[in-house]
């Protein structure tokens, strides 16, 4: 009998290998042989440790499953897919799995991430055999026409980026990911490499044969020590596969790749401070222009893209731009891998092509909150995102229409918060967050946070509360207008929407100035 039991981080911090050796022993003491084989996590984190035994009804999930249980449900005929409390029936029919287009998350959760046959046995591959057949301006072409726009948070055409490394010339170039993950609520790229690592391998390759670069590498947060782990092991198989070093594929490539980790600071997801850093130095921001694309890592030309815009590319290139570009609306193509975090009932993955609703990913998947409380506020695009009131939900997930409500999208992370949420505190958490973050280049940065923590205080501690607000809304403006990165550019966005469309919460609590 083969079972899975993920081996993601966020089921190991629920005792994921707890319940695989329990599974082991139980199995052993009834006498039944079994294959424990340590998956991805499809993204149903409320149902974590979940636990498939392959049938031939499909694979049957039970969870989530402690491991004191097992013993219970091994006897209970888990190992023949027997019915039980905890049993969630086929996995891959369960809605939330089913309503989803999982694209660049298509292997995550149903393959063993670290096995190259179950890799090429899904699909993998395919993306790279067909990108080495097409010149390398054929390939960037094919990224510019499926639309597929950078998932890191900026939204920037990841065509438009490959073809201005492409055309700039230069003997050495590189391809450099972005895995240093640091909003709240966000988790995508960290599922994507625990759970399918040789994706975003392939994903890098073909950008790399595509703008010319021999070498490339994934900088991961130091917070993420699982992350690293596999995409290391993960690069070693690939290297032994012919998939990385000289010759890819026999087809004359030579592409390798290497893991850096980061030291804790947010700021280093900021690319060029990431660069920095790569060169091992303090990440400091650098001023643009020039861009990476041109003056990037060493100084050489550089991609720089987020883990799930990479990881997108061999879906691209495997099934064509044009059934990237049918999927999604205006000028945001293809799908985003959201992810539910907070106050929700059910939190986790839920990849889908853009256009859907904030409310229905929130209450038709999350099931609302895990308060049973109702949603007030929600907050789009990390901590740097705008807070969206209860009656902002209607709003589609879409670059765009997020932007016209003085929001973003971000690297599509939703955090959920229900009536019991203080805005003015999460207005302060925002300047706090700067402060603590800032890489102190520049001062609307530096010296603009800090002096947000201490406007805001004097506002709900009632003092001068007008004249406050005004030099409150005078500071965003500076630190909009005048900031170097969008850090500093950015730390507005939540302060200002809270005070629009939760006026209240600063002044309820505020005593009238003496
Ligand atoms: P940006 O708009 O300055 O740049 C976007 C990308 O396009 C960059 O890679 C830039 O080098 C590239 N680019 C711009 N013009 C180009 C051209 N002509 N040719 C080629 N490439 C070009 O935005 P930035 O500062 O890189 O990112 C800000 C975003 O980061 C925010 O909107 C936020 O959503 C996101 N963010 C994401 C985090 C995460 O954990 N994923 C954390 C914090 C912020
Ligand atoms: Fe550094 Fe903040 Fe200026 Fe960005 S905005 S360069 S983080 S000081």
């Amino acid at each position: 009998v083969t079972v899975y039991v993920p081996r993601d981080s966020a089921a190991l911090s629920v005792g994921a290998d707890l319940v695989a050796a329990e599974i082991e022993r139980a199995a052993a003491e009834a006498g039944r042989s079994v294959r424990v084989v340590r998956n991805g996590s499809h993204g149903m984190l409320w149902l974590e440790p979940l636990v498939e035994v392959v049938t031939e009804r499909g694979r049957i999930g039970y969870g989530p499953v402690a491991p004191e249980e097992v013993g219970d449900l091994v006897a209970a005929g888990l190992l023949d897919g027997a019915d039980h409390e905890l049993c969630q029936g086929v996995v891959a029919e369960l809605p939330w799995l089913r309503d989803q287009t999982r694209l660049c998350f298509a292997r995550v959760g149903i393959t063993d991430p670290l096995s190259a046959e179950d890799y090429v046995a899904h699909g993998g591959l395919t993306g790279l055999r067909r990108a080495l057949e097409l010149t390398p301006a054929e390939v960037v072409a094919q990224v510019t026409e499926s639309g597929l726009r950078g998932r890191g948070g900026a939204g920037f055409p990841a065509g438009i980026k490959w073809k201005t490394v492409l055309d700039t010339p230069g003997e050495l170039k590189f391809v450099c990911c972005n895995a240093d993950e640091g909003d709240s609520g966000t988790f995508a790229d960290r599922m994507l490499m625990e759970g399918d690592p040789f994706t975003l391998i392939e994903g890098m390759t073909i950008a790399a044969y595509a703008v010319g670069a021999t070498e490339g590498y994934v900088y991961i947060r130091s917070e993420y020590p699982d992350a690293v782990r596999t995409m290391r092991q993960a690069i070693a198989v690939a290297r032994e596969q012919g998939w990385l070093g000289g010759d890819i594929l026999g087809s004359g490539l030579r592409f390798d790749l290497f893991v850096r980790v980061g030291a804790g600071a947010y700021i280093c997801g900021e690319e060029t401070a990431m660069l920095e850093s790569l060169e091992g130095k303090r990440g400091m921001v650098r001023a643009k222009p020039p861009i990476p694309a041109i003056t990037g890592l060493f100084n050489k030309p550089t991609v720089v893209n987020n883990v799930l815009t990479l990881a997108s590319v061999p879906t691209i290139l495997a099934d064509g731009a044009a059934a990237y570009q049918a999927l999604g609306m205006e000028r945001s193509r293809g799908t985003q891998v959201f992810q539910l975090a907070g106050n929700v009932a059910r939190g986790g993955i839920f990849e889908t092509a853009f256009g859907m609703t904030l409310g229905e990913l929130i209450h038709t998947y999350g099931g609302g909150t895990r308060t049973g409380r109702p949603v007030r506020a929600v907050q789009v695009g990390g901590p740097l995102g705008a807070y969206l009131p209860a009656n902002g939900l209607d709003l589609p997930m879409e670059y765009e229409a997020f932007a016209s409500a003085g929001a973003m999208l971000g690297h599509g992370g939703i955090v959920v918060f229900d009536d019991t949420v203080d805005m003015a505190a999460m207005a302060r958490f925002a300047m706090e967050f700067c402060a603590e973050e800032s890489c102190g280049k520049c001062t609307p940065c530096r010296v603009g946070a800090v002096r947000g923590v201490e406007v805001i205080d004097k506002i709900t501690a009632g003092q001068d509360p007008d004249g406050n607000l005004a030099l409150l809304g005078d500071l965003c403006e500076l630190m909009t207008e005048g900031s170097l990165c969008a850090m500093g550019g950015l730390t507005p966005m939540p302060v200002r929407s809270a005070l629009l469309h939760f006026p209240d919460d600063f002044t309820a609590r505020g005593k009238p100035s003496t």
